[in-house]
This record gives structure tokens, C-alpha cells and sequence, in this order.
């Protein structure tokens, strides 16, 4: 990739800055104003309305893209996107493609010979095509909200980020300028919006293929929720069925198997392996969520793997779709928000099955995420 300064491309100590800077964000605009559980929950009702409003087998992809997007939108611009706003969901599209194009042969050689590359033509130019058009929304965005920022009232990470600016002006390797800025918000955008809709995609793929787990979800949210109220996150903890659906969408689907390149900062020692400074290094998470020693029935799709013999919720140690240690996901804690609100919504409301002589299949398409294959659904109101 060319030079990039966000968090997940980057090390030292602007990365652990900037890594901070972004949870204490996620903290106060999550936490301290309690207001992402009611942005995530507003944003269901609005897919819910715009799956309503679909006759017929319909492609949820660009729903589901816009709707998780829209929560790390609010987060990083401090508003949402409307779903037929054309220019926000060419932006989707574009970011949607270049994430495919990122795991193409040709972006894994340019990872390698980045200079003979460049002048090669390909599909990493289109990716750097479609980077370049979402940068440039990016500091529009940043434009915007320097036209009206009130430092002693940041609304959101942009002016928070441009408080911080005026703070670390001192502190250049800290990284708080306009550039990072800008791609620490596409960091967010991206990791926030791509990752989610898959599994969403796939926990909708999965309820489809097994009618009957579908059915015991929608029994659970009828004795714990009802009809009359939302789900918040408060049901949880009575509904460890549909959490451990969550789950074991989320093991099966293994969306982000090889998580980002990392290189080892000083000679280790690992599993008897010598590991010499500078060695590239991948992590395999497959390797966990598939393993034999650890799942009963590694391959198959089993919520059972996450309940015990009461059916209460458990928890299992090889769960590690977020990775694991320092570089760990940070934005885990949103995601497992995300999910637990979006599914119960959904399936309060409707239930899921294929379009008319559709084969569903479980086959991935791994790029740089495993996503399912495009798929129809039909939504029944319940
Ligand atoms: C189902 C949803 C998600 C999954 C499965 C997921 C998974 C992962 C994984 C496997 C990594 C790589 C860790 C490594 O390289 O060892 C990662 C890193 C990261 N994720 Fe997520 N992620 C999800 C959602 C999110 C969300 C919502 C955000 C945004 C707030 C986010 C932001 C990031 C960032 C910034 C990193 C890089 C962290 C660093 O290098 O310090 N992710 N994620």
C-alpha cells in the first residue's frame, strides 16, 4: 500500500496516540452520553421501514452498508445518511469494491514491489481510483466542519480531532493533522462499515439456510421482548440463544482471517519458532475458529458450541473474530453493540427466507474479508 498514516497502518507512537485518542472518542460519544445505544436503535427502525417498503426478493447488501455505516458515520460526522442518498452510496459502493480489489493478486504484488507496480496497470490502480474519490468526500467532511466548529463543544470525532490539533501542536510524531485526520476517518469508516454488513449478511445467509434456528431466535425475542418494545442491550443477558447465534455467525463466517500485516520489532520466541526482528508476519485466525480441539463440530453452524447444558450463554477462549493482544480490534465493543441490536430488530419484525427457487450457498468470496455471495431474500412482516 502506498504511505498511509492510519491505525491500523501504523506503529510506535503515533499509532498508540492516535489508537487512544479514538476509544476515549468511542468512550465519551458512546458511553458518557449514552448515545449510541439510541443511534444504533434509531437506525434499525429506519432498515426496518426501508426492508417494509421492498416487494419481492431483494439484495440486502446496500441496506445493511448504509445502515452500519451510518452509526460510524455518526460517530466520525457527526450525522447519518439518508438511504437513497445517491452521492453517500456511490461512496459505499466504491469502498465496497476497493476492499474486494485490496485482496486481488496484483495488490498482494504491489504490497511487495510497491515501485515497479505503480506503473503496472491493474486493479490496485482502480483501488488508489477509489481511495482517492473517498478521501476527497473525507475532507469535504473536514472542510464543513471547520466552517462551523465551536472548540468549546466538539460534536463529534472530526472536532474533536481539530481540538487536538490546536492541543499537540508541539507534538508533530503524535499525528494530529489534517492528513491523519482524514485517514484515521477512513480507517473508522471502513473497518466500522465493511466488517458489519458482512456479518450481517451472513447471520441473514445462515437464518435463511436453517429455517428452524431462525425460529427459535424469533421465540426467544417473543418471550423476552415482545412485540410492544425495542430491543436494547439491557435483553442480553436473557437471551442467550440469539447471542450465541451471534456468535457462531461470527466464528463460521471468520470475516477478517488473516487480520493486517505486523512485523516483529525485536527478536522473539514463539511456540519454540525463532522469530528474527523485522520478520513480516500474518495471524491465521482460522486456525482458532476452525480448530478441531476446541469445537465440537468445527464446520458446521452450531450455536450450540456457545451454550451449556441449562442453555445458558458460554463463553469459549478459541473465540477470536477480533483478534487478540495490543492490535487487537478497537472497535469491538461497538461491533458486538452493533450486532446484538441489529439481528433482535430484525427478527422482531420479520422473518427471512430466499427468493423463489434460489440456492443459498455458504461459500465465501475471500478478498481481503470473506464475504458471502450476493444473495436475494424475502422479507415477511410477522
Ligand atoms: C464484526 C465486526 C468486526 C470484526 C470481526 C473486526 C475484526 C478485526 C480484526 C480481526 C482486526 C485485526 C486485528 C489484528 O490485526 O490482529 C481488527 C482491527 C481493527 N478494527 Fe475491527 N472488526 C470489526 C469491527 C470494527 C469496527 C466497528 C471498527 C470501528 C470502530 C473497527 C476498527 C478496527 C481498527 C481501527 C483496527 C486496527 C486496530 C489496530 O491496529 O490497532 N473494527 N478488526
Amino acid at each position: 500500500m502506498k504511505d498511509i498514516v492510519s491505525i491500523s497502518l501504523s506503529n510506535g507512537y503515533l499509532w498508540k496516540t492516535q489508537r487512544k485518542f479514538f476509544i476515549t472518542h468511542l468512550r465519551y460519544f458512546g458511553e458518557a452520553k449514552k448515545g449510541l445505544e439510541q443511534s444504533i436503535q434509531q437506525e434499525c427502525a429506519f432498515l426496518c421501514e426501508a426492508f417494509k417498503e421492498e416487494r419481492g426478493p431483494f439484495d440486502p447488501q446496500f441496506y445493511l452498508n448504509t445502515a452500519v455505516s451510518n452509526i460510524i458515520s455518526a460517530l466520525i460526522f457527526g450525522h447519518r445518511f439518508d438511504y437513497h442518498d445517491e452521492r453517500f452510496l456511490n461512496i459505499l459502493r466504491l469502498d465496497t469494491e476497493a476492499i474486494a480489489l485490496a485482496g486481488s493478486f496484483q495488490a498482494h504484488l504491489y504490497n511487495v514491489f510497491p515501485r515497479l507496480f505503480d506503473y503496472i496497470p491493474g486493479p490496485h490502480q482502480k483501488m488508489f481510483t477509489n481511495y482517492g474519490k473517498i478521501i476527497e468526500f473525507l475532507k469535504d467532511e473536514v472542510k464543513r466542519h471547520k466552517e462551523n466548529w465551536d472548540p468549546s463543544d466538539p460534536r463529534d470525532y472530526i472536532d474533536a480531532f481539530l481540538v487536538e490539533m490546536e492541543k499537540k501542536k508541539s507534538d508533530p510524531e503524535a499525528g494530529f493533522n489534517l492528513d491523519t485526520l482524514v485517514l484515521t476517518s477512513l480507517d473508522m469508516f471502513e473497518a466500522g462499515t465493511e466488517t458489519l454488513t458482512s456479518t450481517l449478511r451472513w447471520a441473514l445467509l445462515f437464518l435463511m439456510k436453517y429455517p428452524e434456528i431462525q425460529k427459535k431466535v424469533q421465540a426467544e425475542i417473543d418471550r423476552v421482548i415482545g412485540q410492544s418494545r425495542q430491543p436494547s442491550l439491557a435483553d442480553r443477558p436473557n437471551m442467550p440463544y440469539t447471542d450465541a447465534v451471534i456468535h457462531e455467525t461470527q466464528r463460521m463466517s471468520n470475516i477478517l482471517p488473516l487480520g493486517f500485516p505486523k512485523r516483529a520489532c525485536k527478536d522473539t520466541t514463539l511456540g519454540g519458532y525463532v522469530i528474527p526482528k523485522g520478520t513480516s508476519m500474518i495471524t491465521n485466525l482460522s486456525s482458532v475458529l476452525y480448530d478441531k480441539s476446541e469445537w465440537e463440530t468445527p464446520d458446521t453452524f452450531n450455536p450450540g458450541h456457545f451454550l451449556d447444558e441449562q442453555g445458558q450463554f458460554r463463553k469459549r477462549d478459541a473465540f477470536l473474530p477480533f483478534s487478540a493482544g495490543k492490535r487487537v480490534c478497537l472497535g469491538e465493543q461497538l461491533a458486538r453493540m452493533e450486532l446484538f441490536l441489529f439481528l433482535p430488530f430484525l427478527l422482531q419484525r420479520f422473518t427471512f427466507s430466499s427468493g423463489p427457487g434460489e440456492e443459498l450457498s455458504l461459500k465465501g468470496q475471500v478478498g481481503f474479508t470473506n464475504t458471502p455471495r450476493p444473495y436475494r431474500m424475502c422479507v415477511m412482516p410477522r
